[in-house]
Parts: C-alpha cells; sequence; structure tokens
C-alpha cells in the first residue's frame, strides 16, 4: 500500500467512462496543461487546445455553437466569440476594428449605454461618431463621411419599439464599403438574422432572452469573416473581456428553451398589447405587428409577423400615475432590464432615459407616463388581470 499522504495537491486523472455525460460539464479550469514544449508550441500555432481561460475555454465554445446554429454563422469563419456582456461584445468589436480618425454611425434609438459609448468614451479614443434616425435609410445615408468604417444598428429600438429599414441599411453599408454591426438582443434570431440578411457583424446581450433567467451576465458577436473574427478575438483576449465559465454553462442551460420561452413570451405580449390599447387609463401601445404601429408594414414584412416578447404603453397620467402603476402590480417585477423568464417593467425616463432633457425625451415619446414591458412566459390571463388593475389603481 502506498504511503498516506499529509497534502493531497497532486494532479489526478478524470475518472475514465465509455458514456459521456448528458449535460455539458462545467469547466472552471482557468489554465491547461499541455504534455511538453513542442505540444505547447503546436497548440499556441494551430489553436488545437486550450491554455490559459482569458484565450478560451470550453464552456464558452460551447455556447457560442449553439448560437452560431441559430444565427446562421458559418464555422469557416472560426464561429462567433462569447463575452463577458453585451457591452464588452460591442467594446469587442469596436477596440478590434476602429482606429482613431473612424467615424462611426450609430442609431439614434440605441440602447443606453451604446449611445454612451457613442457619446463620450469613442471620441475620447479620437474615434468620431454621430446618430441618425434608422427607420429612415435616407437620413442614414446623409450622415456618411468620408471617413465612415462602422454602422451600429438595433434592429427593434429601445424603448419606443421602432423598427428599422434593415433592407436600406444594408445596401447603403454594402454600397459605401462600410461595416454593419447589429445587435440582435430585443429582435433575436427568431425575427431576425442579421449575417444572413447581409450584416457583417452580429451582436447580442445573451444576459437577456438567449440565456433568459437573469442569472448570467454574457455577449456574443459573430462575423462570417474570418480576418474580422481574428481582429475582435484578439481584442476580446486583449483588453480581458472573456467570459466566466459558470455563466457560460448557465447560459446554455437557458438557451435549450428559448425558442419555447420566445414563443410562449410572444404569445403574451401580443395578447397583453392588445388588452392594454382597451384600457381607459392608457393612451398608447407599441407593439410592431399591431396595425396601429407607426412601422407595422415593416414589421410584418421584416419580422415575419414575429412581434417579439417586447411592448411599451403610455398612461395619460404623469409620474405619479407611473409610481402608482408599480405599486399596484407587485407581482411584476420593476426591474430595468429584459428577457426574463418572468415580465418585468421599465420605466425609460427614471432609467434608461434618465440622462436626456425633458424636452429630448418628448421628442421620443417617451413621457413621464411610459412604460417598457418585457412579457415573460406567465398565464397571460392572469399577466392581463394583474396589468388592469395596475392601470386602474394608476387612473384613480
Ligand atoms: C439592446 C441591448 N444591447 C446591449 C445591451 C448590453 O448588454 P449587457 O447588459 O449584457 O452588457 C443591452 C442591455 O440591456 C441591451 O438592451
Amino acid at each position: 500500500m502506498k504511503k498516506p499522504l499529509t497534502s493531497i495537491v497532486r494532479r489526478t486523472d478524470w475518472p475514465t467512462s465509455v458514456s459521456r455525460p448528458v449535460v455539458t460539464p462545467l469547466q472552471p479550469s482557468v489554465v491547461y496543461s499541455s504534455p511538453d514544449p513542442d505540444a505547447l508550441d503546436a497548440q499556441y500555432a494551430d489553436a488545437s487546445g486550450y491554455t490559459y481561460a482569458r484565450e478560451g475555454h470550453p464552456n464558452a465554445q460551447v455556447l457560442a455553437e449553439k448560437i452560431d446554429m441559430l444565427e446562421g454563422v458559418d464555422p469557416a469563419s472560426g464561429g462567433g466569440i462569447v463575452t463577458g456582456s453585451g457591452m464588452s461584445a460591442i467594446g469587442a468589436v469596436f477596440l478590434g476594428l476602429l482606429k482613431a480618425g473612424d467615424h462611426v454611425l450609430g442609431g439614434d434609438q440605441l440602447y443606453g449605454r451604446s449611445l454612451r459609448l457613442m457619446a463620450q468614451d469613442l471620441p475620447r479614443l479620437g474615434i468620431e461618431t454621430s446618430l441618425a434616425d434608422p427607420t429612415d435609410a435616407a437620413a442614414m445615408a446623409a450622415a456618411i463621411r468620408p471617413n465612415t468604417r462602422m454602422i451600429l444598428v438595433e434592429v427593434v429600438s429601445n424603448p419606443t419599439i421602432r423598427v428599422a429599414d434593415m433592407e436600406g441599411i444594408v445596401a447603403l453599408a454594402r454600397d459605401r464599403g462600410i461595416l454593419l454591426m447589429v445587435d440582435n438582443t430585443f429582435t433575436t434570431p427568431v425575427a431576425y438574422k442579421p449575417l444572413l440578411s447581409g450584416a457583417d457583424i452580429v451582436i447580442h446581450s445573451v444576459t437577456k432572452l438567449l440565456a433568459g433567467h437573469s442569472d448570467a451576465t454574457l455577449g456574443y458577436v459573430a462575423t462570417q469573416d474570418a480576418d474580422l473574427r481574428r481582429k475582435i478575438n484578439d481584442a476580446n483576449v486583449t483588453w480581458g473581456l472573456t467570459p466566466s465559465p459558470f455563466d457560460c454553462w448557465l447560459a446554455e442551460r437557458g438557451l435549450h428553451s428559448f425558442h419555447l420561452r420566445h414563443r410562449a413570451a410572444q404569445d403574451n405580449a401580443r395578447r397583453l398589447a392588445d388588452a392594454l390599447a382597451g384600457m381607459a387609463g392608457v393612451k398608447q401601445v407599441l407593439y410592431p405587428t399591431r396595425s396601429d404601429h407607426p412601422d407595422h408594414n415593416r414589421a410584418v414584412a421584416l419580422l415575419g409577423g414575429q412581434g417579439g416578447n417586447m411592448l411599451s404603453f403610455a398612461l395619460h397620467g404623469g409620474r405619479d400615475a407611473a409610481n402608482r402603476l408599480t405599486r399596484a402590480a407587485p407581482e411584476i417585477a420593476f426591474a430595468p432590464t429584459l428577457g426574463d423568464i418572468g415580465t418585468t417593467l421599465s420605466h425609460p425616463p427614471s432609467s434608461s432615459h434618465r440622462g436626456l432633457t425633458p424636452e429630448g425625451r418628448a421628442a421620443l415619446g417617451i413621457t413621464e407616463g411610459f412604460f417598457r414591458v418585457s412579457v415573460g412566459v406567465e398565464d397571460a390571463d392572469l399577466l392581463i388581470a394583474e396589468f388592469g388593475a395596475a392601470v386602474a389603481a394608476a387612473s384613480d
């Protein structure tokens, strides 16, 4: 018998088995040992193995490959890249592909932090930025400069649920040789596949609908171009934007039910939008496939009638009515996120759009009684009843 050890700091082999686990194993190892220096050299040369988790790890790769299948990413490009958050996906693209002197044109209703990145952080790095209305491709074209290197748009805007003229913007980017990055977080590949529609780069906040349970903060970026992919990946690794294995593992589990959650949440959103439109205290409802939506025809044509899980509505009343509404709906989390399995409610004037002046908000139609709803998979009748009671309390 071997002499008992006083310290068990010994590397042991993983038990061998002819069977395989059904669930993806969680691999938290920060580092991987190689047999010898030649093997390590070869590993770096042909990227044939893992070395250090910041440079890549199996849980990120498994997750990326699954989102690739939804977005239609050609594996020959090297495949999608998972990042530590949606913002780091956008950051990796900017850091990997832009240089001082370039200009980036953004849609004027991007997610708040993306707007901040455009307004403050890129200019600090010597990168020019400007914004234009993505529902109007001619307005985007008019904003192109000789040094415009990239366009960033979201297909469905936050929180006013406007639908971008993607066909016009794709054609514009193609004609002018400008890279087009699409943030597909709201829309999801169920309704729109940017890479298959002519965009160069797609990003996601995986934190939202794809992972779906508000327990993992992650991003994703993909392109069909191997050279762009290499540059974005280098930025991801160098700037340390890579994700935690545990978050990737959780997100992969969430992703397995994405199509079911999406279908159920979208059905609920359609029903809730119609119910809200019939409530006396509600002034306006914004849901893309409703016939009164300003971009209804485009939503039907572009999104194939997939209105998604997001809707917005405005009360007749102002801030007091808004306060009464959230207090009267304790079951509906008043929380500034979206894409959770449960319904969440956000109030842009006090959260994502609080940095704008009241006039700036008014120009977007965001009044003090304006709410955005990320609809979940609850029983639809229950949701409608809870919103009905909350809107009635707000109107008192
Ligand atoms: C459309 C959109 N893009 C990007 C992000 C940023 O994602 P994350 O919070 O994962 O960094 C968000 C976050 O809300 C978002 O709504």
